[in-house]
């Protein structure tokens, strides 16, 4: 066993990151987020730094009720939320889940769009609310260049979507667009929302102090509350806007490549979007099961796995799902059903290999957000002059929550590299849902709309006094 181990180990050690190689990553990040924020290098910047126009976190003033969709992931949703001001909750009075199909993903962007408005329309109709013109928030989880909270133009997709005729349009025009076609029912004002701006601000009403969401499910990402005045592309001096980073298009300019193993090359190039997400590519769950299929095909080839042979489902790319690295991790008794599934014939020794091959890979996946978070929180820290900061990042998405250790490493990672901060994780259900619900109430109510749709189709929605920025 000893020497199969170390065989294995010649294919891992190239996954294993020494906390030297995180901090380098860290101060490389670093740059890359300040060549964002420029007014002349945002043009050609790996991590694009996106403004939201979101400029005030909640300050538990808020209420109404709210449509809420979420575009992002293998699902489409709507939602009907209520925020309560008296429990500081938002909550869902109802949902409808559409499944987008794969051929919708990659067909023309006006298939995409007519088939969210009849999903909307259905539920609308089921919930009897066609005939009233609500607010609404849509969670839009791809890079979209914001020019108001309701202008978005998408920048290009990511994760599985590639639907034509979207790139550089409005999505919000796209989206009215298609509920105009059909005729029969009407929204209200709209205010368009990145899925990690989404987590922030439903974890926002909860804890104050939350100025960081962050996605590790299909995709990754994350985005903080920056100071304006290093904001170079927005006018203004004073206050706070939240700003998408798009971390996944980390390494796009390939700053990235010492660490990139052979299997990363190859999980880049048979992606529909080469070139595009490095970051994301090594960290996210729409490519992690197949960084683990490459090398468990790699390592079979080699004799070092299943006797030397492969199987049919082994060979074939995206049979090994990303769950099966949860559920192998938590327990050898599930990697040994999940190898027979897969038709291979194992040993107990392949078993064990197996699970640190998904060890290994998740480990790297966890370090490398930890050293991305590291960095976000440590510019917090420096923008406001502190020695110590107390802050809360809002966290979703499949990889961080189903994972059996994926949390704990993250945060034991963060620790190290960002010793002077101390983060309280806070896992958001539903926060991609809700939170788009949270922007609208709180633009509704702190000047990001037009004064003209400020509250006017929501007299539910409260002004505020003072806005917390
Ligand atoms: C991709 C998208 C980004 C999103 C993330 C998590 O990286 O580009 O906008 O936030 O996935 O869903």
């Amino acid at each position: 066993f000893l020497s199969i181990t170390l065989a294995v180990e010649k294919y891992l050690e190239p996954f294993r990151l020494s906390l030297e190689k995180l901090k380098e990553v860290s101060v490389r990040l670093k740059k890359d987020l300040i060549r964002g924020l420029g007014k002349h290098s945002h043009h050609r910047a790996a991590v694009k730094m996106l403004p939201t126009f979101v400029r005030a976190t909640p300050d538990g003033t808020e209420k109404g009720d709210y449509l809420a969709l979420d575009l992002g992931g293998t699902n489409f949703r709507v939602l009907y939320v209520r925020v309560v001001e008296e429990q500081q909750k938002v909550v869902k009075m109802d949902s409808k889940i559409c499944s987008i199909p794969q051929e919708m993903m990659l067909g023309t962007g006006e298939q995409l769009f007519d088939h969210i408005a009849q999903c909307l329309g259905e539920f609308l109709e089921s919930q009897d609310l066609k005939g009233q013109t609500l607010p609404l928030g849509f969670t839009f989880s791809f890079p979209c260049e914001q020019k108001e909270i309701d202008k978005s133009i998408l920048i290009r997709w990511t994760k599985g979507f590639s639907c034509s005729g979207v790139e550089g349009q409005d999505v919000v025009k796209l989206l009215k667009e298609a509920i105009h076609r059909r005729g029969d029912y009407d929204i209200g004002s709209v205010a368009m929302v990145n899925d990690t701006v989404g987590t922030m601000m439903s974890c926002g009403y909860r804890d104050q102090s939350c100025e960081i969401g962050m996605i590790i499910g299909t995709g990754t990402n994350a985005c903080y509350m920056e100071e304006i005045k290093n904001v170079k592309r927005v006018e203004g001096e004073d206050g706070r806007m939240c700003i998408n980073t798009e971390w996944g298009g980390f390494g796009d300019d390939g700053s990235l490549k010492d660490i990139l193993t052979e299997f990363d090359e190859v999980v880049d190039q048979t992606s529909i979007n080469p070139g595009v997400h490095t970051f994301e590519k090594m960290i996210s769950g729409m490519y992690l099961g197949e960084i683990v299929r490459l090398l468990l095909v790699k390592m079979a080839e080699d004799k070092l796995l299943f006797k030397g042979e492969t199987s049919e489902a082994l060979l074939t790319p995206g049979q090994f799902e990303t769950k099966y690295i949860s559920e192998i991790e938590d327990g050898l008794e599930n990697a040994q059903k999940i190898l027979t599934a897969l038709g291979l014939n194992w040993d107990p020794v392949d078993a064990c290999v197996v699970r640190l091959v998904c060890d290994t890979i998740s480990s790297r996946s966890a370090r490398l957000c930890a050293a991305a978070l590291a960095t976000i929180s440590n510019r917090i820290r420096v923008n406001r002059g502190l020695d110590h900061l107390k802050t809360t990042v809002g966290v979703d998405g499949t990889v961080y929550r189903k994972h059996p250790n994926f949390s704990e490493e993250l945060q034991a990672a963060v620790r190290l590299l960002a010793p002077k901060c101390d983060i309280t994780f806070l896992v958001s259900e539903d926060g991609s849902g809700k939170g788009a619900a949270m922007v609208t109430a709180v633009a509704q109510t702190t000047c990001i709309l037009p004064p003209s749709q400020q509250g006017a189709t929501n007299p539910a929605a409260k002004k505020k006094k003072s806005v917390r920025t």
